[in-house]
C-alpha cells in the first residue's frame, strides 16, 4: 500500500562550535538520522539540515586565546564536527552555520516584526563587570562561593554541589574567570522579549504538537512558576549579530541559533531545485517540522521558539523531540574519571555500525538517560550484529557461490516464513515512526533468531552431503537469504553503511521501506565478503585509555607533574636586548620580536601585545629561556620565550633586566 508523501524538516541541535563531538552529542544525530533514513526509506520528502552554533562569549574568548577571529575557529571547528559526524555516518541535507548572511537577515526581519508588534522592550539590569577585561560576564565566567552550602569554586547561576539556582550577584566572594579579579555590578540597557504575551498562544500549540508527556509534565511546572521575560541582548564585546539601531548590543547566541534552524534550510533551498522555503514555513503551512534535542535546551524549543515563531507570524514547529543524557557504566560522563569520550577516540578504535546499533537498542521516545555500560556493549553489538543478524549470510551464502554457481533458487523453501518476516514490516515501521527504536531492533532481532532457527533446522551442510537432498540446499540458502535481505532492509536506517554492501550482495541499488514486500528469486549474488568484525574488548580498553590521556591533558596539574630542580637548571635563561618589536598581521595579541642575545638574533613571537606599545619595547632587555626548541606558529617559526608574568590583557609585565647586564649574559 502506498502511503502519501509527506513534506518533512527534521533538525539536531546545533552544536557550539568550540569543542569537539563526543559520545554524548551522537545521542542524538544518531537518532536523528535514524528517522530521518527511515522516513527517506518510506519514499517521502524528508530534509535534515543542522550548522554550527557560532556565537556567544566562549567562542569569542577561545578564539582570543589562540590568536585567531572567532570565523576562523568557527570555520575550522564546524569543519572538524561535520567530519566527525560524516564518520558516524550522520548524513545532513545540510550542515551550515549560524554565522551567515541568510541567518542575520532572518534575525533582523524575526526581530524587527516582534518589535513592530510591542512583543520587545528594554530595561536597566545590574550585571556583573570584570574591569580589567573591560566586559561583562556571562554568569558561567563568575565562580565564587554557593550561597546555600557554602561549597567553593561555583558558577554564578547554579551550584552543583548542592542544585541551588541563584543569581550571580548572591555569590560570595565572586572572581571572574578571566581575569581573576573582583567584578563589579554595573547597569546596562538590555533588549526582552514579552514571552509572557504567549502563555495562551503556547498552551494551544502545547495541545496540538504531540509532546512527550516528560515534556508537557515540565511546560506544566513552568507555567505553573510563571513565564519570564526573556533577555535577549548582550553587551559589546560579543561575536554574534548586532541588534538593528543600536551601537554596542549583540542578540543573544540563543536567539539567533534555532533562527540558524531556518537559515540552514534557507541555504539548502538556495543550492537544491524544487525547495520553496515559503511553503515550509508560511503561518499556516501543512509541511511538517520537527526538533530533536537533549533535555537541557527543552525550555528554548518549547516555550521561547514557538513564541518567537509566533510573534514573528511564522509556522510553529509540528513537535519537539527531546532525549536524556548519556551516561558512561552508569555514571555521568566526566574529564576527572576518564570517561569523556569524544567522538574521534571511538572512531580510533571502534566501528561506528556498533555504537549505532547499540544506541538504538536503547532508545525510546522519553527523556530517560541511555547507559552506554562497555562490557554490555561488547556483548550486545556480538551477540546481536555478529552472532545473528550476520551469521545468517555468512552460512548461506557460501553454498549459493560454490554449489550453485551464485545463483538464487527461483522459489523459496517456507514462504509462510517470509509472509511472517514481510509482515513485520508495518509493526517495525510504526516503531521507528515514534521512535521507540529499542522496540524496532528487538523486533528485528528475534526474527533474526527465527531466520537462525530455521537454518538450524535445515542444516544445508548436512545436506549438501546427501546426494538426494543437495540440490534442496539452493532453494533453502536462498530462503535464509531472503530472510537476512529483509533485516537488512528493516535495518537500513541504523546500519546504512552495511546496508548499502548487502544492496550490493543482491545486485540492487536501491531500496524503499516496500521491497521488503517481495523475495529475491532466480538471481545472481555476487562474493559474500565479511560485513562486520566482532567488537573487541581490548579495542574498548584502549579506547577509555586514550580518554583519559586526552582529558588528563585538559585537566589541573596534579602531584605527578611536578619537576625537579634539575629539570628547571635545563633551560637555558639568558639576558636578550630587544632590537625591534612590530605587530603581527592577523594576531590579537602577538608582537614580533627580534632579540640580541650577543652571538646571534633571534625571533620570537611574544603575547604580549595587549600589555605594551611595540615602540616601547625598543631597547629595553628582558629574560629568554633561550633553548626552547623552535616552535612554528602560524606567523612564522617563534626561536625562544620571553618571560613575563600577570593574568593577562593589560597586566602582563615583562621581566626586565637592568643595563648593567650584557646581552646573551646567562642567568643563574
Ligand atoms: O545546547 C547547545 O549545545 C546549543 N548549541 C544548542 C542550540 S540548538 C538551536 F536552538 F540552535
Ligand atoms: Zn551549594
Amino acid at each position: 500500500m502506498k502511503n502519501k508523501k509527506r513534506n518533512i524538516l527534521v533538525t539536531s541541535a546545533l552544536p557550539y562550535a568550540n569543542g569537539s563531538i563526543h559520545m554524548g552529542h551522537l545521542i542524538e544525530y544518531i537518532q536523528t538520522d535514524i528517522w530521518v533514513r527511515y522516513q527517506k526509506l518510506q519514499g517521502h520528502n524528508c530534509h535534515y539540515v543542522c550548522a554550527a552554533d557560532a556565537h556567544g562569549t566562549p567562542i569569542m574568548i577561545k578564539a582570543r586565546e589562540e590568536d585567531i577571529t572567532p570565523e576562523k575557529l568557527v570555520a575550522d571547528i564546524a569543519a572538524k564536527q561535520h567530519q566527525d559526524l560524516a564518520n558516524f555516518n550522520v548524513e545532513f541535507d545540510n550542515f551550515y552555520t549560524t554565522h551567515s548572511d541568510e541567518n542575520k537577515k532572518l534575525v533582523e526581519e524575526i526581530y524587527t516584526t516582534l518589535q513592530e508588534k510591542n512583543h520587545i522592550y528594554t530595561k536597566d539590569i545590574d550585571q556583573a563587570f570584570d574591569t580589567k577585561e573591560n566586559m561583562f560576564l556571562p554568569d558561567r565566567f563568575i565562580q565564587g562561593t554557593c550561597p546555600k552550602c557554602a561549597a567553593k569554586e561555583q558558577y554564578g547561576d547554579a551550584c552543583e554541589s548542592c542544585g541551588a539556582t541563584y543569581l550571580p550577584n548572591e555569590l560570595i566572594d565572586p572572581i571572574s574567570n578571566l581575569s581573576n579579579s573582583k567584578p563589579i555590578w554595573k547597569k546596562s540597557e538590555h533588549f526582552f522579549f514579552k514571552l509572557s504575551n504567549f502563555e495562551n498562544e503556547l498552551k494551544e500549540w502545547i495541545k496540538t504538537s504531540g509532546l512527550h508527556k516528560n515534556i508537557t509534565n515540565k511546560l506544566a511546572e513552568w507555567f505553573e512558576m510563571g513565564l519570564k521575560d526573556w533577555d535577549i541582548s548582550r553587551d559589546d564585546p560579543y561575536f554574534g549579530f548586532k541588534i538593528p539601531g543600536t551601537e554596542s548590543k549583540y542578540f543573544y547566541v540563543w536567539l539567533d541559533a534555532p533562527i540558524g534552524y531556518l537559515a540552514s534550510f534557507l541555504n539548502l533551498c538556495h543550492k537544491k531545485d524544487g525547495l520553496d522555503f515559503n511553503s515550509y514555513f508560511k503561518k499556516d503551512s501543512n509541511y511538517e517540522l520537527y526538533h530533536f534535542i537533549g533535555k537541557d535546551i527543552v525550555y528554548f524549543h518549547t516555550l521561547f521558539w514557538p513564541a518567537v515563531l509566533e510573534g514573528a507570524n511564522i509556522r510553529k514547529p509540528t513537535s519537539v523531540f527531546a532525549h536524556g543524557f548519556l551516561t558512561i557504566n552508569g555514571k555521568k560522563m566526566s574529564k576527572s574519571r576518564g570517561t569523556f569520550i569524544n567522538a574521534k577516540t571511538y572512531l580510533d578504535n571502534l566501528d561506528p555500525n556498533f555504537i549505532r546499533y547499540y544506541y538504538a537498542s536503547k532508545l525510546g521516545p522519553s527523556m530517560e538517560d541511555i547507559d552506554l555500560n562497555m562490557d554490555d556493549f561488547v556483548a550486545r553489538v556480538n551477540s546481536d550484529l555478529v552472532g545473528k543478524l550476520i551469521n545468517i549470510a555468512s552460512r548461506c551464502s557460501g553454498f549459493i557461490n560454490k554449489n550453485f554457481d551464485g545463483k538464487l533458487a527461483s522459489q523459496l523453501d517456507d514462504t509462510d516464513l517470509f509472509d511472517i518476516f514481510s509482515k513485520s514490516s508495518q509493526s517495525i515501521a510504526n516503531h521507528y515512526e515514534v521512535r521507540e527504536y529499542s522496540k524496532a531492533m528487538k523486533q528485528i532481532m528475534q526474527l533474526a533468531d527465527k531466520a537462525n532457527r530455521y537454518i538450524e533446522e535445515k542444516k544445508p551442510w548436512v545436506m549438501i552431503k546427501n546426494d538426494e537432498q543437495a540440490k534442496d540446499v539452493q532453494m533453502v540458502c536462498t530462503q535464509g537469504l531472503n530472510l537476512f535481505r529483509l533485516l537488512m532492509i528493516y535495518l537500513s536506517p541504523v546500519l546504512p553503511k552495511i546496508a548499502d554492501e548487502v544492496k550490493i550482495f543482491f545486485g540492487e541499488n536501491n531500496w524503499q521501506w516496500t521491497d521488503a514486500e517481495n523475495p529475491i528469486l532466480g538471481k545472481n549474488i555476487t562474493k559474500y565478503k565479511a560485513l562486520l568484525l566482532r567488537a573487541e574488548k581490548k579495542k574498548v580498553d584502549n579506547m577509555m585509555a586514550a580518554s583519559n590521556e586526552t582529558t588528563k591533558d585538559t585537566l589541573t596539574k596534579s602531584d605527578s607533574d611536578q619537576i625537579t630542580i634539575d629539570d628547571f637548571l635545563k633551560i637555558d635563561l639568558r639576558v636578550a636586548l630587544i632590537r625591534d618589536a612590530k605587530k603581527v598581521e592577523g594576531a590579537d595579541k602577538l608582537l614580533e620580536l627580534t632579540l640580541d642575545l650577543g652571538e646571534s638574533d633571534r625571533k620570537v613571537f611574544a603575547g604580549i601585545k595587549s600589555a605594551y606599545d611595540s615602540k616601547d619595547l625598543i631597547g629595553r632587555q628582558v629574560v629568554v629561556a633561550a633553548n626552547l626548541a623552535p616552535r612554528k606558529m602560524r606567523f612564522g617559526v617563534s626561536e625562544g620565550m620571553v618571560l613575563a608574568a600577570g593574568p593577562g590583557g593589560s597586566d602582563i609585565f615583562l621581566l626586565s633586566v637592568d643595563a648593567g647586564a650584557k646581552p646573551g649574559m646567562k642567568i643563574k
